[in-house]
């Protein structure tokens, strides 16, 4: 992993970029596990390389109810007072899947090479659920579905493939009677609520509290940089259009901010260690919160972007680092907001946009509040949400395939 200092993200080397994104890429890649020696069991990878099982790792993983309460699946003992020095002295195969381990502090159990394998895919950055597919302004066919209240196990699933690859999905036919987007929300993760409330109206008002309260078109942003956390996933619920502007408008943050990446390192590094401050203030609240506009995760992966030109204050560092940041800052903005990235679509009424408000850029162009309503309804949901029912969900279509098998 290079000689990277845990917290300074910024240093990762091109190729262990690469071998991260392979990884990614091939999510399914054979992983297998075998006894190289007494004593030690190793995982194979499909290039050949092996890497040994520490045996902490597999202690931790004790699966019988003097380890874990078998109900919820929790520890019941702190893995922290095992001994650093713990060894496996006895190991075999007793049946094909299947090995048993005695360890030095006396303990034995048996362990599934399957579940060890699930565990050893995730230890090596794999997705458990369908990987980002990124997009630009080109990307012909837009996941749309056709909402339904009551979605069969399969249905729903396809949503959630869909949402989880391109990061947003517009659901068709949503009753158009007020508070709905809740209900869609709800189906999809918890509401999140903030000082807008659980729902907010999105149509243009006198002394408007936010610009999106306006007629005014909103360049590419993510919602509420200035709150910790961020509301991970937005939904944007059309109950009337009778405007011809109001168009709404996406792009995939992380596809641009791999541009940058590839393209002006030095501008992507500017931006992914620079904090920057936002802020939103009316008569009853006042949030600010610090990101960097390019937010990595500790393998140098992006992990969300922050990003509202009408909302963020950047510290003031030195002339010369303020220089690099500006110029980095209008490089990437200045993409955000190119036709080459950006997809543009009219919401009618009964549309709604579900997008992810970590990875994805929204805005609307402008429209004229003389020629009629715009209505929208929006809330918030977690971004943990949909993974969570994905997961849930192949478990149960698993079942029920298993179930047919058997039957
Ligand atoms: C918002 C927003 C876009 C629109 O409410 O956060 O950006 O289409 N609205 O009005
Ligand atoms: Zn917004």
């Amino acid at each position: 992993m290079g000689t990277r200092a845990p917290g300074d993200p910024r240093v990762v080397d091109t190729a262990e970029r690469a071998r991260l994104d392979l990884i990614v890429a091939a999510p399914q890649r054979p992983l297998t596990l075998k006894i190289a020696a007494p004593g030690a069991l190793v995982l194979e990878r499909a290039d050949g390389t092996v890497c040994p099982v520490h045996p902490l790792w597999l202690r931790e993983r004790c699966k019988d109810a003097a380890s874990m309460d078998l109900h919820t699946q929790q520890r019941l003992q702190d893995p922290s007072d095992f001994d650093l020095g713990l060894k496996i002295t006895a190991l075999s195969q007793p049946a094909a899947g299947t090995f048993r381990v005695r360890f030095s502090d006396g303990y034995e159990a048996s362990f599934s090479a399957a579940e060890l394998l699930e565990e050893a895919a995730l230890a090596d950055n794999s997705h458990d659920c369908p990987a980002p597919r990124l997009w630009d302004g080109k990307l012909a066919q837009f996941p749309r579905m056709r909402w339904r209240t009551e979605p069969s196990a399969t249905e729903l699933m396809s949503w959630l493939e869909a949402f989880l690859s391109y990061g947003f999905v517009i659901f068709e036919d949503v009753p158009t009677e007020p508070g709905t987007v809740l209900k869609v929300g709800s189906v999809f993760g918890f509401v999140r609520e903030t000082n807008f409330g659980a729902l907010f109206n999105v149509r243009s008002t006198p002394n408007a509290t936010d610009l999106a309260y306006t007629a005014v078109s909103l360049d590419p942003h993510t919602d509420n940089p200035y709150r910790a956390p961020v509301p991970g996933i937005q939904l944007l619920h059309c109950l009337a259009n009778e405007t011809t502007g109001g168009l709404s408008t996406l792009v995939d943050g992380f596809a641009v901010a791999q541009a940058l990446r590839a393209d002006e390192p030095r501008s992507f590094e500017i931006l992914s260690g620079t904090p920057v401050r936002f802020k939103y203030i009316d008569a009853d609240t006042e949030l600010t919160a610090s990101a960097p506009p390019i937010e990595l995760d500790v393998t140098g992966g992006l992990k969300a972007i922050h990003f509202s030109p009408r909302l963020d204050f950047v510290p003031l560092f030195s002339p010369d680092r303020l220089d690099a940041y500006y110029r980095a800052r209008r490089s990437f903005d200045h993409r955000l907001r190119a036709a080459d990235y950006e997809i543009r679509f009219l919401l009618k009424a009964g549309d709604l946009v579900m997008f992810d408000n970590c990875r994805l850029l929204h805005g609307r162009t402008g429209f004229d509040p003389a020629e009629g309503l715009r209505h929208l309804q929006g809330c918030y949901i977690d971004i943990d949400g949909p993974r969570s029912r994905y997961r849930v969900l192949r478990r149960q279509l698993g079942s029920a395939a298993g179930a047919r098998r058997s039957a």
